[in-house]
């Protein structure tokens, strides 16, 4: 079931927008205070009066449920549907929450008569109005999506809101990365996006020809729009490498050079890699530096290339001694995801790119963290079915590049410790990685049991609570990720990989740590004995103690 729910302060709009939305959607459409209305036979303002508000809250929770029980609905809701957790995990369950953002100075404008509401009834309802916002805004945050409504008409908003809950090639869901740059760009999310594809790079980048990057395995993607750029009257060259990390290296590199001047490529054309994340390395490597830098862009193919390495221009090569050890920051031109194209990813590989979902979750946003909670309980990779059906996906994966986009724009080149938040169980992960070959694990595997590590880091120290270790364990396990270290490495090796992590600051590692859900900091002179004790509780041969 999917209710487009509409969270919002009074007078952000919630009923308004949702009736056009209904509309634009042809789907019905339901106002909870009206429901709880027509239900009493007594407006809102009688009952709170009447009855106060805890009493009023526990009707609006009761009318939530009734309605969480239709068939799908646009639903706006009252203001204070967000203070019952009880009412998140019902809308969670069965819709996708969108948040009508506006500022106080808006709200109050728009409340045409502030005696219909009763939270207004004080001496200062303006100030009562801008308090109010200012305590339910972290509650607001935790949404699936936030639309602002600020300087925009109602028909304005519900469009927007449209393309959040049903996106399409034509009107895709759009993250701006950077935007107050001149190298900004757009990331277009929607399902079958692929058939606009070459439309889109024309539009955007204007390449003169394309060298379009890609596995042999992922032709069935790749080779219609090689077609369709053709068609557009673009040259385009496929060049097809291997699959495996080990094909993220100088010597690939190389390789792809001397096919770019093969097929006459220059700064007018562009790269465009159809792949994963260790394509998209590679190819925005080679891009960056081939002739000083051409444009690229990315249409990733796995879960973890979409929500996370497609986004922010992190490019590199490894090295033997370490991961992304070579590289640089080139961001692309564009970014296409199209969650159609997980259809044909091995069930292994979701797995792995959930497990960076469950990164930005605990690290960024509790809001996440809750919905990937509720799709692990609903089968979401467990089952083909679930895995297939592209609309389930989108905004969660939507939600990751949001946060990555913001990230991004505070900390573009990772100098202020901002981004490194992104890279919560990635000091132990690359270790792992490493200490691998970058063989046997895959790199969502690795970060999985990295994250375990970190938190248990994080309780060493006293800075993560017990129950938030606890919480991050039982999803990684749910997820299908692994738990605990690989019995093949040992933890001196693990020690002695970190060395080359490049968050170190001098002789020992920064990690990032998890003080809450959804709250990470990055945490410098990490005790050697500590980072020991928290990788000795996540070997195989130990558990009784931490990790399970
Ligand atoms: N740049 C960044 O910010 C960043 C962030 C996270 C991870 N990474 C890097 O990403 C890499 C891992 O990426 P990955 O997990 O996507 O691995 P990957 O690129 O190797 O892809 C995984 C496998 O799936 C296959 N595949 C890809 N798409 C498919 C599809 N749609 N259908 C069928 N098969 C498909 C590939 O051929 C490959 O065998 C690592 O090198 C990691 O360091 C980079």
């Amino acid at each position: 079931m999917r209710h487009l729910y509409l969270i919002g302060n009074m007078g952000s709009g919630k009923s308004t927008v949702g009736a056009h939305l209904a509309q634009l959607l042809g789907m019905p459409f339901v106002d909870l205070d009206t429901w709880i209305e027509q239900s009493t036979g007594t407006t809102i303002a009688a009952l709170f009066e009447r009855e106060g508000e805890p009493a009023f809250r526990e009707r609006e929770r009761v009318a939530l449920q009734q309605v969480a029980q239709l068939p799908p609905h646009v639903v706006a809701t009252g203001g204070g549907v967000v203070l019952n957790p009880a009412n998140w995990a019902v809308m969670r369950r069965t819709g996708w929450i969108v948040y009508l953002r506006a500022e106080p100075e808006t709200l109050w404008q728009r409340i045409q008569a502030p005696t219909d509401r009763p939270l207004l009834h004080t001496e200062n309802p303006r100030d009562t109005l801008r308090a109010i916002a200012a305590a339910r805004e972290p509650l607001y945050q935790q949404a699936d999506w936030i639309v602002p409504t600020d300087n925009r008409t109602p028909d304005e908003v519900a469009e927007a809101v449209k393309r959040v809950y049903a996106p399409t090639p034509e009107q895709p869901l759009t993250v701006e990365v950077l935007p107050a740059q001149p190298h900004s760009y757009p990331v277009l999310i929607a399902p079958n996006l692929h058939t606009y594809a070459a439309e889109r790079i024309a539009e955007r980048v204007r390449p003169t020809c394309v060298a379009l990057l890609t596995h042999t395995r992922l032709l069935c993607w790749a080779a219609p729009l090689r077609d369709a750029l053709q068609t557009l009257g673009i040259p385009t060259q496929l060049i097809t490498v291997p699959s495996g990390e080990r094909v993220k290296s100088l010597r690939t590199a190389q390789r792809l050079y001397t096919h770019l001047l093969d097929a006459g490529i220059d700064r007018t054309g562009a790269l465009v890699v159809v792949g994963g994340g260790v394509l998209g390395d590679l190819g925005g490597y080679v891009a960056a530096t081939y002739m000083r830098g051409i444009p690229y862009v990315q249409i990733p193919t796995t879960l973890l290339a979409q929500v996370d390495s497609s986004v922010g221009g992190k490019v590199a090569v490894d090295l033997p001694r370490g991961k992304n050890l070579v590289g640089a920051f080139h961001q692309p031109a564009l970014v296409l995801i199209d969650p159609t194209l997980l259809s044909t990813l091995p069930a292994r590989h979701w797995h792995n790119g959930f497990a960076e979902m469950l990164k930005y979750g605990a690290a960024l946003h509790e809001g996440l963290w809750n919905r990937l909670q509720v799709m692990l309980e609903q089968g979401a990779l467990r089952r083909r079915v679930e895995r297939n059906n592209p609309h389930a996906w989108t905004l969660p994966i939507a939600q990751c590049v949001r946060l990555k986009a913001h990230v991004v724009a505070e900390d573009e080149r990772d100098l202020s410790g901002r981004r490194a938040l992104l890279n919560f169980g990635h000091t132990v992960g690359h270790a792992i990685e490493t200490a691998l070959s970058y063989r046997h694990w895959l790199h969502g595997e690795a970060i999985a049991v990295g994250m375990i590590v970190e938190a248990e880091l994080g309780q060493i120290l006293g800075i993560t609570p017990a129950p938030v270790v606890n919480a991050l364990r039982e999803a990684i396990a749910r997820a299908g990720l692994p738990t605990r270290l690989p019995q093949e490495v040992s933890i001196e090796t693990l020690l002695e990989a970190m060395r080359y992590d490049k968050k170190r600051a001098g002789d020992t590692p920064r990690v990032v740590l998890l003080e809450a859900l959804g709250t990470a900091r990055l945490v410098s002179n990490i005790p050697l004995n500590a980072l020991r004790e928290a990788l000795k509780r996540c070997v195989p041969s130990e558990p009784s103690v931490g990790c399970s």
